[in-house]
């Protein structure tokens, strides 16, 4: 396996997980091994890793996919099952899945006995270049997302990009969102780049090098600003509207897999870019064009801009009342906390509808 240049995260790709995987779980001391995974995963991931020495059934806790199964009644039976286990602070937590095992995971690994370490094996592109990486552990609360959590760094991150030529093109595209947006705040060349990307008919050596790519670019910007008091929140370019619009769709029954309302946040939020940091409405525009080929077009009514601006009042990055978003003046040079108003916001949503 070949570990990328990270001073924070120890995060491998792997070229066969079994044997990575016994040798890095040979390379520090530990006692009992635990395995966490979902059911999905369980069945078409967790025979990859099954049969390492150390990892038994006896001690792999599975638990229904879904991110409304992020909560706090699956983190208390797993605290439960651990305790049951004999878990102490030599223990090893293995996180198996999406990013819905694995932030949940981190979170209990995190909390139980104030910590042990825990691995992620991240399965979806989502988890692989976003969710598994940088240290956000958290489960959902009250109908708000991540609302509880901790920032915690995953002991390492094995990343095998063979689960992703299992991937329904849905969830590779939703990935592939992620991807858009750590280019976007990056730099032109590697928004190029990753647009010359074939997704229609994926080469996985070429997704290989961009995932590697991509996990690098949030690396680089975890590793500024760890816990989020600064310019990590360039990481949530494209997430304040698009995590408004992700709401919206579920509450009207049309709900959206995460990456594609951050496609369409980041449409509105292009827009915000100009308006507020005169990022160029051409440029804007052709990616924004770019981005909806990939996308396709979800319709959002103009009757319900209220609703989408309500929404955006509930984002973490907010404070005083204010909505904070993160923008781009140009790609790869990004202004975080930026305050847009009621009308920005709808001026965005107009510029969203006018996209073909
Ligand atoms: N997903 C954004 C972050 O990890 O900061």
């Amino acid at each position: 396996m070949v570990r990328l240049d990270f001073n924070l995260s120890e995060v491998y790709i792997v070229e066969n997980l079994k044997s990575d995987l016994a040798g890095l779980l040979n390379s520090f001391q530990k006692d009992k091994i635990f395995v966490l995974t979902d059911d999905n995963s369980y069945k078409y991931c967790y025979p990859k890793i099954k049969g390492i020495d150390g990892i038994c059934d006896e001690r792999t806790f599975v638990i229904t996919a879904g991110d409304d199964h992020k909560n706090i009644d699956v983190v208390v039976e797993l605290w439960k099952k651990l305790s049951n286990g004999g878990a102490d602070r030599k223990s090893v937590l293995i996180n198996l899945g999406g990013g819905m095992p694995t932030d949940l995971g981190g979170f209990v690994a995190s909390t139980f006995k104030r910590g042990l370490k825990f691995i992620n094996i991240p399965t979806t592109l989502l988890s692989q270049v976003d969710a598994s990486v940088g240290g956000k552990t958290g489960i959902n609360f009250e109908g708000f997302k991540n609302e509880i959590g901790v920032f915690n760094i995953a002991h390492a991150v094995l990343i095998d990009t063979s689960f992703l030529d299992t991937l329904d093109s849905g969830n590779l595209i939703s990935g592939f969102a992620e991807m858009i947006k750590h280019t976007l705040i990056f730099s032109e060349k590697s928004w190029l780049e990753l647009k010359s990307f074939n997704l229609k008919n994926p080469n996985l050596e070429g997704l290989k090098k961009l995932v590697a790519d991509s996990i690098a670019i949030k690396e680089h910007f975890v590793e500024a600003d760890p816990t989020e008091k600064g310019i990590r929140k360039a990481l949530n370019f494209g997430h304040t509207i698009g995590h408004a619009i992700e709401s919206f769709a579920l509450k009207s029954g049309r709900p959206l897999l995460h990456g594609y309302a951050v496609a369409y946040g980041m449409i509105a939020e292009l827009y915000l870019s100009h308006l507020k940091l005169g990022f160029p409405l051409d440029e804007v525009k052709s990616i924004s064009e770019s981005i909806l080929s990939i996308y396709g077009s979800f319709a959002i009514d103009k009757s319900t801009d209220d609703i989408i601006y309500e929404l955006t009042t509930h984002d973490k990055k907010n404070e005083g009342g204010r909505i904070n978003v993160t923008l781009l003046d140009k790609p790869g040079s990004v202004q975080i906390d930026i305050v847009c108003s009621k009308e920005d916001i709808i001026a965005s949503m107009d510029f969203y509808r006018s996209i073909k």
